[in-house]
Order: structure tokens, then C-alpha cells, then sequence
């Protein structure tokens, strides 16, 4: 490791900071943790929202529940707008909530969610919120990097991203950017924070450093994915990933599989969920697809546990990989394709 408080470190500190804002067409701040996403989430809630405030919480499944969940927890009173497993988020609902409740500060959603393999329409429902005048705070952990977000030009006011998933870096790197709107809720929110103080980061960002010791070789990581991304260009990262999504669901509705997705347009390209045949056992099929192929899947989280698998298609994957995984898959549930791998 180099020493955390040398020009060295700031140097690599300004690249992955510039880089991440490139990504995220932003000039927003950007602060980054050592932590891992959710501690990204929750970063977010202690220093936007005290306990008492009132928010629109918006989930479509496990990961919304949980940055809800961690709302709750700081004594925040969440107004839930929650969807069946599959389904997508309707702006038109948060339109209608944020008329009716002159109190809500902030609304809470997830861009992608992970455990149903939905993509939300982020920018409709940033425009809903940006009309109503409140905060938007965005779980992007499995979309940023990987599926169009426009910070700025949307409006959103924070977004919290993972290192792990399209960053193409280990875990442990988290980081939320924050608008200007978001600064002054944060600066009038009198509620206690210290590992998470957005304040104190920047102040320390500001001069190359980050307050405690930074996640330093999660730094390098990405700083080398970040060239990788500048060299592959954002607009041709995101058809790649539109390609691998398509080519999944194409795929899985060859075999005669369904997706646990239902509506079309909010088809996630990053990870696609499938139910899995009455015929067959989740764990037989993983078992074998690992031992058998060297591919490795998701099950389901909560009330799907053994009913889907989840197929992750983000970031350092290609077709390719893509294509071996879906051949696995075929094979072991009896539903041949005639992909071959070139
Ligand atoms: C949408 C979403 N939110 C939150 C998380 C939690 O992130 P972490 O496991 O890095 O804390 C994940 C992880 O998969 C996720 O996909």
C-alpha cells in the first residue's frame, strides 16, 4: 500500500473521481467509503433525512425493502409504495402520493433491482419527483456503470453505487454522488453522524484524503476499470449490456423458461431472473451448473428462495461468457441451445 495522506494517493483520488463523475454525466460531488453498498445506503439516510422526517418509500423487492428498512431503523417515517415481486415502480403512483403528502421530504427508490431482475424507469420517476420539489435518493448499485444514468441532467440528488458490480473492482468501495439541492438538507440536518459524514468527507476530499483510511487497493482497481470504461466508451458499454440482456431473455423464452420480470420495458440489462421448472430443485441445478460448467448463479431472495435463479450479466462479462452461461443452463434442465461459442 502507498501512504494515504501523499501526493501519490491524491493523484489516484482526483483520476477515480473525475472518472466515476464522467460515467455518471455528473459535477455533482462525489464522496467515496470503505464500505461495502449498503453502507453507501446508509450514508445516504443519515445525513439527508433526521428521525421524524417523513419519506416515500418505494420498493420492488429485496433491496428496496432494505434501503427502507434502513430508513426505519434511524427512526425515519416511511410511507411505503411497495409492488409485487417482478413488477416495476409506477411514476404515476408517486406522482399521486407526493400530491397527496405535502410532508414527504424525500422519495427512496431503487434503480435496478437485483433480487427481481426489474429496471425502473429512473428518469420518468426523477422527473415526478424533480415537479414535486423533493429530494431523490437512488439505490444505482447494480445499474450504475452498466445501464444510462443521467445525474445530472435527471436530477437526481443522491446516488449510491457499489465498486463491485459494473465497476468491474473488488467489494469494498462505495460512493454517493451528491447534488447541490442534497447539500443544503445535509447541512441543515442536525441528526448524528461521524464514519459517514458527508461534510467531513468532502472537506477532506477537497484536499486529496479521505477522513478515515481509504480502501486503497480497491482505489487502483478502479482506476484500472475506469480505463477500461474510458477506453470502451459509456455509450458502447450500455449497448453491450443491452445486447447481453436481450440475448438472455431471448434465450431463457427459447427454452420455454419464463422471466420473473413482467413488463417488458422495465427488462433489466443486468441481471435477468428466471423461474425455475416445478421439474427441477434450485440447488441441484446450481450444484451441477457450477461443478459441470464453472458457471455460477444466484438463487432468490426471501419469498422466492428456491423458485428463481438469477443471472448476473454486468460488467467484466461479455457475449461469450453470456453464451457459455446460457448453454450451461440448457443443458442441465434438459433445454438444449444451439449457441456455439466462438
Ligand atoms: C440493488 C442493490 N442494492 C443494495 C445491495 C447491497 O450491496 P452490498 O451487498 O454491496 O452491501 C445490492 C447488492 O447486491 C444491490 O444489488
Amino acid at each position: 500500500m502507498i501512504n494515504h495522506r501523499s501526493p501519490e494517493f491524491a493523484a489516484l483520488l482526483t483520476r477515480t473521481l473525475e472518472g466515476v463523475k464522467r460515467a455518471l454525466y455528473t459535477q455533482n460531488d462525489v464522496l467515496f467509503f470503505a464500505a461495502s453498498g449498503t453502507g453507501g445506503l446508509e450514508a445516504t439516510l443519515v445525513n439527508l433525512l433526521a428521525p421524524g422526517d417523513y419519506v416515500l418509500g418505494v420498493t420492488i423487492g429485496a433491496f428496496g425493502n432494505r434501503f427502507l428498512e434502513i430508513a426505519e431503523r434511524f427512526g425515519v417515517q416511511v410511507q411505503r409504495l411497495e409492488y409485487a415481486w417482478g413488477d416495476p415502480a409506477d411514476p404515476t403512483d408517486i406522482d399521486r402520493a407526493l400530491a397527496a403528502n405535502p410532508a414527504l421530504k424525500a422519495v427512496l427508490v431503487t434503480h435496478n433491482e437485483t433480487s427481481t431482475g426489474v429496471a425502473n424507469d429512473l428518469q420518468a420517476i426523477a422527473a415526478v419527483v424533480k415537479r414535486h420539489n423533493r429530494l431523490l435518493a437512488v439505490d444505482a448499485i447494480s445499474s450504475a456503470g452498466a445501464l444510462p444514468i443521467e445525474v445530472d441532467a435527471w436530477g437526481i440528488d443522491v446516488l449510491v453505487c457499489g465498486s463491485q458490480k459494473a465497476w468491474m473492482t473488488p467489494p469494498g468501495l462505495a460512493w454517493v454522488v451528491v447534488s447541490a439541492r442534497a447539500w443544503e438538507a445535509v447541512k441543515a440536518n442536525p441528526a448524528p453522524r461521524f464514519y459517514w459524514d458527508f461534510a467531513e468527507t468532502k472537506k477532506y476530499q477537497d484536499r486529496g484524503q479521505t477522513p478515515a483510511t481509504p480502501a486503497v487497493s480497491n482505489f487502483y482497481a478502479l482506476d484500472t476499470a475506469l480505463s477500461l470504461m474510458e477506453k470502451e466508451g459509456m455509450e458502447r458499454i450500455f449497448a453491450r449490456h443491452r445486447r447481453m440482456g436481450a440475448l438472455t431473455r431471448r434465450a431463457i423464452k427459447d427454452m420455454g423458461l419464463e422471466l420473473l420480470a413482467t413488463s417488458p420495458r422495465h427488462y433489466s440489462d443486468t441481471v435477468t431472473a428466471v423461474k425455475i421448472p416445478a421439474s427441477h430443485d434450485f440447488k441441484q441445478v446450481s450444484a451441477r451448473l457450477q461443478s459441470e460448467f464453472g458457471v455460477v448463479v444466484a438463487g432468490g431472495q426471501g419469498p422466492l428462495a428456491g423458485k428463481i435463479l438469477r443471472i448476473g450479466h454486468l460488467g467484466y462479462v461479455t457475449l461469450h461468457d453470456v453464451k457459455h452461461c446460457l448453454n450451461a443452463i440448457g443443458a442441465v434442465l434438459g433445454r438444449p441451445l444451439p449457441f456455439t461459442l466462438r
